[in-house]
C-alpha cells in the first residue's frame, strides 16, 4: 500500500519540517482578532496550535474547543462552550433562533491553524444570518495521519455532546449544517450517525480518501448521515475520496486534477514536502470553490453523468432525466437545488472550472466531423473572447470521423468571437492536411433557446492555422 509507506515518511518528515520552519507555521497573519467586534467586548479567541514536542507529551488528549461567530462579532470569534450555554452572567451571541453552521478542519500536518477558517466563515455569514460554530481539533489532527484517524470518532462524540446540549435550549436537528474538509467530512459524518442521520445537512469539501477508501459507511460521511448530504471531490486521486459520499457529489473536472494546479504525478512525499502548498493545491480547491459559490459571483453547476468520460465525450448535456431538469448548484440552496423526491443518492455530477477565482466555465459542446483521414491527426482547438483564449488539443484517428467533446470556456458561447484549429500534428507520421466538414460549438446546458456556431467545409493544412471569426450574438438570443 502505497500510502502506509506515505503515511510513514509523513510522520517522520513533520520532524525535520516541524523544526525547520518551526517559526513559521505558527506566525498568523489572518489571526480571527484582526478588528475588535464593535457592538460585543470580548477577547477575541482563536485557534489552539500545538508543535511536535507538546503533541508527544500529551498525544492523549484532543482538547476540542468551540469558536463562534455570528454577525454581531464577524471579526472576532468568541469562546463557545456547553458551559457558556447556562451561565446566566454571560448572554451568549449564540441565537438559538437562528440555523448553525459549523465548520471542521481536517488534518494538520504541522499542528497550525487552518488559515481558510475565516475567510468561509465570513462568506457564511454575508450569504446567511446563521451561528457560526467553529471546531478547534488541533491537538487530535496533527502530526502522524494514522493517529489522527483514531481520533476523529471521539471529537465527533465531543461535537454530539455539544449539539444534544443546543437541542435542550429549543435547536432542531434540522437546522444544523456541517461543512467538513478532508478528515472533517468523516468527522461530520460520524455525528450525524450518532445523531441517526436526523442533523439538516453535510458539505464534505474534499472528503479524506486515505484509509477512507475502502471504509464501512458507517465509518465514512454517507448519505444516511443527514437529511441532505453533499460532496465536492477535487483530489480525489490523491488526498480525497473517489467514491460518491453523498445525495450529489460534485466532481470539479473529473475530481482528480484541477486546472491552475500543478500536476501531482510524482508519488513521493519527500519530493514535493516541501512546496507543501502545490500538493495541497488539489485537494484545497474544493473549499475555494464553495467560498467562491458562497460568495455568490457565479453559480457552479454540476450535470449528471456516469463517468467523468462519458461527460467530456459530450454524452450528458443536461438534467431532464433523473434530476427532472433541475441541475444541482453548489451553495446553500435547499438540497443543492435538487427538486426530485425522493433526492436520489450517490448522484455523481461533474463540471469543468477555470482556473482562478470565481472558478465557473460555460461548457461548450465541440462537434468535428472530418472526412476519412489517411493517417492519425492532432488538432488545437482555440476558442477566444476578447482577451480570453482556451485551448483545446483533440487527437484524430483513421477510424473515426466525428468528433465531440466538452470544453471550459471562461465566458458564454455569444461572447466566443472566434474559433482557430491548428493541424499540429508531427510531420512524417500525421495526417498533413484535414478536411473539415464541419465544426460546431454549442452551450450547454442550454439556458435559453441557443443556437450552435457552425462553420463548414474547410481545409487544416500543418503551419497553416485556419480561423473564423463569429459575429457576437449576446442579446440576440
Ligand atoms: C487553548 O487556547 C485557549 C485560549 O484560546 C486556552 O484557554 C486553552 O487553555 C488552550 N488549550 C491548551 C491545551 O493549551
Ligand atoms: C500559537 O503560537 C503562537 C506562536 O508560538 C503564539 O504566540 C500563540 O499564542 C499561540 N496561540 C495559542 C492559542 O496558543
Ligand atoms: C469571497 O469574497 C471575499 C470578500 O469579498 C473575498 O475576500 C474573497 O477573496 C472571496 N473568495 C472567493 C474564493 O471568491
Ligand atoms: C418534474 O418537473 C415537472 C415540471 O417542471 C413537474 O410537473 C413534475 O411534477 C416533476 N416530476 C417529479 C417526479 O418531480
Amino acid at each position: 500500500m502505497p500510502w502506509q509507506v506515505n503515511i510513514f515518511l509523513l510522520g517522520t518528515f513533520v520532524i525535520f519540517v516541524t523544526t525547520v520552519v518551526a517559526g513559521e507555521s505558527s506566525s498568523d497573519d489572518s489571526r480571527f482578532s484582526t478588528g475588535v467586534g464593535k457592538e460585543w467586548k470580548h477577547d477575541c479567541a482563536d485557534f489552539n496550535n500545538t508543535t511536535w514536542r507538546e503533541f508527544q507529551q500529551q498525544r492523549t488528549k484532543l482538547q476540542v474547543q468551540y469558536l463562534l461567530l455570528t454577525r454581531r462579532n464577524v471579526d472576532c470569534a468568541a469562546m463557545f462552550s456547553q458551559d457558556s450555554l447556562t451561565n446566566p452572567q454571560q448572554p451568549s451571541l449564540f441565537d438559538f433562533s437562528l440555523p448553525t453552521k459549523i465548520i471542521v478542519h481536517g488534518y494538520r500536518a504541522l499542528g497550525s491553524k487552518p488559515s481558510w477558517v475565516k475567510e468561509l466563515a465570513q462568506a457564511l455569514l454575508r450569504a446567511e444570518d446563521v451561528n457560526v460554530v467553529v471546531v478547534d481539533w488541533i491537538y487530535g489532527a496533527s502530526f502522524a495521519y494514522n493517529l489522527v484517524v483514531e481520533n476523529y470518532k471521539e471529537v465527533a462524540v465531543q461535537i454530539s455532546i455539544l449539539i444534544n446540549h443546543l437541542q435542550n435550549h429549543g435547536c432542531k436537528l434540522e437546522s444544523f449544517h456541517f461543512i467538513g474538509v478532508s478528515l472533517g467530512a468523516h468527522v461530520s459524518g460520524f455525528v450525524g450517525t450518532l445523531f441517526e442521520g436526523k442533523i439538516g445537512r453535510i458539505t464534505g469539501l474534499d472528503p479524506a480518501g486515505p484509509m477512507f477508501r475502502g471504509a464501512d459507511k458507517f465509518d465514512r460521511l454517507d448519505p444516511s448521515d443527514a437529511q441532505f448530504v453533499e460532496a465536492i471531490h477535487t483530489d480525489s486521486d490523491y488526498f480525497g475520496i473517489s467514491i460518491p459520499v453523498g445525495h450529489v457529489d460534485f466532481f470539479l473536472n473529473g475530481g482528480m486534477d484541477q486546472a491552475g494546479c500543478a500536476r501531482s504525478r510524482f508519488a513521493s512525499i519527500l519530493v514535493y514536502f516541501p512546496v507543501y502548498g502545490y500538493v495541497i493545491c488539489d485537494h484545497m480547491r474544493a473549499l475555494h470553490a464553495y467560498v467562491s459559490a458562497l460568495n455568490g459571483s457565479c453559480p457552479l453547476t454540476g450535470i449528471p453523468c456516469s463517468s467523468y468520460e462519458h461527460f467530456l465525450a459530450g454524452r450528458c448535456l443536461g438534467c431532464k432525466g433523473v434530476l427532472n431538469g433541475t441541475c444541482p448548484t453548489i451553495g446553500l440552496s435547499e438540497n443543492s437545488g435538487i427538486t426530485v423526491s425522493p433526492i436520489p443518492e450517490e448522484q455523481k455530477v461533474f463540471l469543468l472550472t477555470t482556473s482562478a477565482p470565481p472558478y465557473c466555465a460555460h461548457h461548450i459542446l465541440l462537434d468535428l466531423e472530418v472526412w476519412p483521414l489517411d493517417k492519425s491527426a492532432e488538432v488545437e482547438v482555440t476558442l477566444k473572447s476578447k482577451s480570453l483564449g482556451t485551448e483545446n488539443r483533440l487527437r484524430l484517428s483513421t477510424d473515426t470521423t466525428a468528433y465531440r467533446r466538452v470544453l471550459a470556456h471562461p465566458v458564454a458561447l455569444c461572447e466566443i468571437n472566434s474559433i482557430q484549429l491548428r493541424n499540429t500534428g508531427a510531420r512524417f507520421y500525421r495526417q498533413a492536411e484535414i478536411h473539415v466538414l464541419s465544426v460546431c460549438i454549442s452551450e450547454f446546458p442550454p439556458i435559453r433557446q441557443e443556437k450552435s456556431l457552425c462553420v463548414e467545409n474547410l481545409y487544416v493544412r500543418r503551419g497553416t492555422p485556419w480561423s473564423h471569426d463569429f459575429v457576437l450574438l449576446c442579446g440576440s438570443f
